[in-house]
């Protein structure tokens, strides 16, 4: 059996973890242990004040002057500078803007005018079946609208299919269901061999795992700005397009925010250079301002060691972890599916099980501990079905060592007792 420490072991663990004082930073409600970082991240303690701030002064007393006044019109901007940091972006080569399935639709578009003018022959998208489905219907969307084919394929089989044909390798860093974690830097190496661009969505990334695009030399980046990055529901995303290729081509929503200057009124879009032609249309200020204090919660560890340190104390957490489930839930019928070897783990950890996992979560969640729920995909033939799985996000900013205890411990006791088969726990709501 692998060894579990006790409670007070755990403890011990917190007192001592650098990054302790973090999670003042956030307001999280008592008696909840959240695991669910990962889908929305907590609300930061300074956000309701900068948010009524932005409200009452900027909103309600400096009103349309607070465009220039307060900062609002390049928000974007200096809101995408500090996701750059936790990127390996340079300065000036992210924006904060609009959603991530928009910024992967702009992405995408621009990548295949690309290749379509330097590599014409190369008329494939590749991407991962078991991608979130928004980053594969997007590629649908594009292929079929300028007659491409989207290749899916399974993890293991993307270098065969990194063949000549490739326009675009099309990825996210960290899979969302699984937890499983690319290597950027080879995947995107043995990309460019083949004349392939490549495409990075980061939602599980930034913010949860140290990030080197420019290392990496990857062309092209979105990612969420409400999970790690703390920003609320529904926060803007951020594109990152390396400078080589930020100037080539018009991003497909060329709109008046991405003008060379959009207060001259001019009848004909001449866009701007670099990352700004990446923003389309006026941005929901109030959202970025909650972004901006969300960012600077994970920014607030560079004191600390930075994202290094968040790292270290993230695959603490989901070590621990797994050490729980398989020390204290041998028998039930669980199966770790995120991957062992740290490298090739990101910052959450999936669980399978055959039934019963969506009431699982629902009678964790009732016991006051917040994971979510990823449905499975039945069987079609060619491939065996993916299992229905339980997803916990760990989140290194505001949990410790004693959460993932009681996590552990909560699950235990909810097997044990077998109170999950309480058909309260079955009525599946609309968002799971
Ligand atoms: C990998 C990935 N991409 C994109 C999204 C969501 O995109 P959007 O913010 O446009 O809904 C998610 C949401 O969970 C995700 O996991």
């Amino acid at each position: 059996m692998t060894a579990f420490p006790t409670l007070a072991e755990c403890r011990r663990r917190d007192d001592l973890d650098p990054l302790r004082a973090l999670r003042a930073l956030f307001d999280l409600p008592a008696g909840v242990t959240y695991l669910d970082g990962n889908s929305l991240g907590a609300l930061p303690r300074a956000a309701p004040a900068r948010l009524a701030a932005a409200v009452t002064a900027e909103w309600g007393q400096g009103l349309i002057r607070s465009w220039n006044s307060a900062g609002w019109f390049d928000l974007p901007q200096r809101v995408g500078d500090k996701i750059g940091r936790l990127v390996g972006a340079g300065a000036g080569e992210v924006v904060a803007v609009d959603g991530t399935s928009i910024n992967l639709y702009k992405v995408l578009h621009a990548a295949l005018d690309i290749a379509a003018a330097d590599a014409p022959a190369q008329r494939r998208v590749v991407s991962e079946r078991s991608n979130f489905p928004t980053d594969l219907y997007i590629a649908e969307g594009l292929c079929r609208a300028r007659g491409l084919t989207l290749q899916l394929v399974d993890a293991d089989e993307l270098p065969g299919a990194l063949d000549d044909g490739v326009a675009v390798l099309l990825l996210t860093h960290v899979n969302y269901r699984t937890g499983a974690m690319h290597d950027m830097a080879a995947l995107t190496r043995a990309a460019h061999a083949r004349g392939t661009l490549v495409i990075w969505d980061l939602a599980h990334s930034a913010g949860a795992v140290p990030v080197d695009l420019r290392g990496a030399d990857a062309d092209f980046a979105v990612g969420c700005g409400y999970k790690y990055l703390n920003g609320g529901p529904g926060a803007p995303a951020f594109v990152w397009v390396h400078p080589r290729h930020a100037d080539r081509f018009w991003q497909p929503l060329s709109g008046w925010w991405g003008h060379a200057a959009p207060f001259a009124f001019m009848p004909d879009y001449r866009p701007a250079a670099g990352i700004a032609r990446y923003q389309c249309g006026t941005q929901p200020i109030l959202s970025l301002t909650a972004l901006d204090v969300g960012v600077d919660t994970v920014l607030a560890a560079d004191a600390l060691g930075g994202m290094a340190a968040l790292r270290r104390k993230s695959l603490a957490l989901t070590d621990l972890f797994i050490a729980g489930v398989r020390a204290r839930l041998a028998g039930h019928g669980f199966e770790i599916v995120t991957p062992e070897p740290h490298a090739q783990r990101g910052s959450q950890v999936s669980i399978a099980r055959a039934e019963g996992a969506y009431a699982i979560v629902q009678a964790l969640i009732a016991r006051g501990v917040i994971g979510d729920f990823r449905a499975g995909v039945p069987a079609d033939g060619a491939r065996p079905a993916v299992p229905d799985i339980l997803r916990f996000g760990f989140t290194p900013l505001y949990l410790g060592h004693a959460d993932v205890w009681h996590a552990v411990d909560a699950l235990a006791q909810v097997m044990t007792t077998g109170e999950w088969r309480d058909a309260r726990f079955a009525q599946r709501q609309e968002v799971t």
